[in-house]
């Protein structure tokens, strides 16, 4: 877990240092948990929202895209839940005076117990070598099942008192289980209160005239309140879907863990309407394409994984989120719900406007049901910037920390290098730069020597470098280098153009999703 979490570290670094992330306001000290993308950020940000936008709006004829306004009617939010329900348990420590959600300690503390039960097998797994029949091992040692049955009963304490929404009960798990604030090491606990995460702000200029609005903590509602609007203006026939690509906000209490947890952050969601009644068949459907777009960046397939909600929320008749091995164990990317009709029929309800479908060929009109995908941009950025990175031991004694982003999601293609400033080869690569950079996102650097140069393109993931020596000026070949491998053919520069494209273009990773 230590080496985990030194390799997080250098990777949060590493960010810093080649342009893709920034603490937001850095100068002035930060501001937590909101963070800026960089020069090479924001392309990588840009490519897999490009990836997710296509693979949805282009290779699905019936899902078309909106852009809705961050700021919406309140009472949106109220006919949404978010009001009243969109809360997390607080806690105080009142000598650190840090605030913590009070589930995210007991979790932390089932957790520990579930690590003690890992080292407990780990060390037979050491102890008994081939023969370890672990499931045995599991049902029959003492130690194990001492501590399973500890967790297994704090974990039904704890999910009893998050369903009856029971606070007392949670400060009681918190008291009982000696759990101490990390800072002060004390347990001198406040009382648990709910705490709303929307922000909020005054639209309008007069203290009399103004009104509350709301940041809005997700994009779906902007599609839910849209979709009279497209359903008529497009013609929609269902199923269709409706997608949207756009910034959320949520006042996290425990932000944590770099852009994974952010206060100011980006989703990428795609509701789907059906047929009331079809809906666990299409869930089963969105679950498996979702997963395959994931699968096709080549992460590693053993990387995701799904985890079945077991309690659903009261609108849900469905839900699972795509999980990604991060770092810091497998988390949340992405989630998959089957909402029912629950948020249009609140709209319907609260603004008083018929939201209905009139299907042709049922003959009958209905409220359409909803399969919801969203993922997060930002998650989605860090899990391919955790598994891209990684300090290679080169079979000459150095180290190399390489980024191997999917081709198609880098931010630079390709970066064009004359091996000497002189000679005119500045002048001939210039003139490859001019031609491939209508295509390509492409970099011309002629500072420091080629290896150096090779080095800095690594660690931004640039699949591709291009060499321009002497030999290019007698017959205009160049050397190709390769990130992965490190080869290097010497290739016709009139050949570089679809090289390249064979490699870096989103169509040919959108293709792997047919
Ligand atoms: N409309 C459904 C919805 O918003 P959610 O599970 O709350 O569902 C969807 O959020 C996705 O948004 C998550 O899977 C995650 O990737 C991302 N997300 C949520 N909160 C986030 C935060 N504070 N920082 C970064 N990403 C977040």
């Amino acid at each position: 877990m230590a080496q985990q979490d030194d390799v997080f570290k250098k990777i949060v670094s590493h960010a810093k240092e080649y342009g893709f992330v920034f603490p937001s306001s850095e100068i002035y000290d930060g501001l937590s948990a909101v963070y800026d993308y960089g020069q090479n950020g924001v392309e990588l940000k840009n490519n897999i929202k490009r990836y997710w936008w296509d693979s949805m709006t282009l290779l699905h004829d019936n899902i078309v895209g909106i852009d809705s306004a961050i700021f919406m009617h309140p009472t949106i939010w109220k006919a949404s839940g978010h009001v009243d329900a969109f809360n997390d348990p607080l806690i105080d420590n009142k000598d650190s005076k840090k605030r913590y959600r009070a589930d995210v300690l007991i979790e932390e503390q089932i957790a520990k117990i579930e690590d003690k039960i890992a080292k407990e097998v780990a060390k037979a797994a050491k102890r008994f070598g081939d023969s370890f029949d672990e499931a045995q091992f599991r049902a029959t040692n003492g130690r194990v099942l001492e501590q399973q049955a500890k967790r297994d009963a704090l974990h039904e304490r704890y999910s009893k008192a998050m369903n009856d929404n029971n606070l007392e009960e949670l400060r009681q798990i918190i008291i009982d289980e000696e759990i101490a604030c990390p800072i002060s090491g004390t347990r001198n606990w406040t009382e648990v209160r709910q705490f709303n995460l929307m922000f909020k702000t005054e639209m309008g200029s007069t203290a009399d005239g103004s009104m509350s609005v709301y940041l809005r903590p997700e994009t779906a509602q902007g599609i839910f309140v849209n979709y009279l609007n497209v359903q008529k203006t497009g013609r929609m026939r269902i199923p269709f879907g409706i997608a949207q690509i756009g910034k959320a906000f949520r006042n996290e209490i425990v932000a944590r863990q770099f852009i994974f947890r952010m206060r100011e952050f980006e989703q990428m969601e795609m509701q789907f309407f059906v047929r009331p009644g079809e809906e666990i068949g299409w869930f089963k459907q969105w679950k498996e394409w979702r997963l395959k777009w994931h699968k096709a960046l080549g992460l590693g397939d053993n990387k995701y994984r799904f985890h079945d909600h077991e309690k659903l929320a009261h609108y849900a008749n469905a839900a699972t989120d795509i999980e990604f091995e991060m770092p810091f164990g497998f988390k949340e990317v992405e989630g998959i719900h089957s909402r029912t009709n629950f948020d249009l029929s609140q709209h319907q309800k609260f603004s008083g406007k018929k939201i209905e479908y009139f299907d042709p060929e049922l003959n009958q009109s209905y409220t359409p049901y909803v399969i919801e995908t969203s993922i997060g941009v930002d998650r989605m950025f860090l899990s391919v910037l955790c598994s891209s990175y990684e300090e290679e031991a080169l079979p000459n004694g150095e180290t190399r920390v390489v980024l191997h982003l999917p081709a198609p999601l880098a931010p630079v293609k390709c970066a064009v290098l004359p091996l000497v400033r002189k000679d005119g080869l500045p002048e001939k690569a210039r003139e490859i730069v001019d031609d491939l950079k209508f295509d390509f996102a492409t970099h011309y650097e002629e500072k420091d020597a080629i290896g150096k140069r090779y080095r800095r393109q690594d660690a931004i993931g640039t699949p591709f470098c291009i060499t321009v020596d002497h030999q290019t000026l007698e017959d205009n070949t160049v050397t190709l280098r390769e990130r992965d491998s490190m080869q290097q053919e010497r290739v016709a520069i009139a050949d570089l153009h679809k090289l390249i494209h064979d490699k870096v273009s989103l169509p040919s990773l959108l293709r792997k999703l047919k």
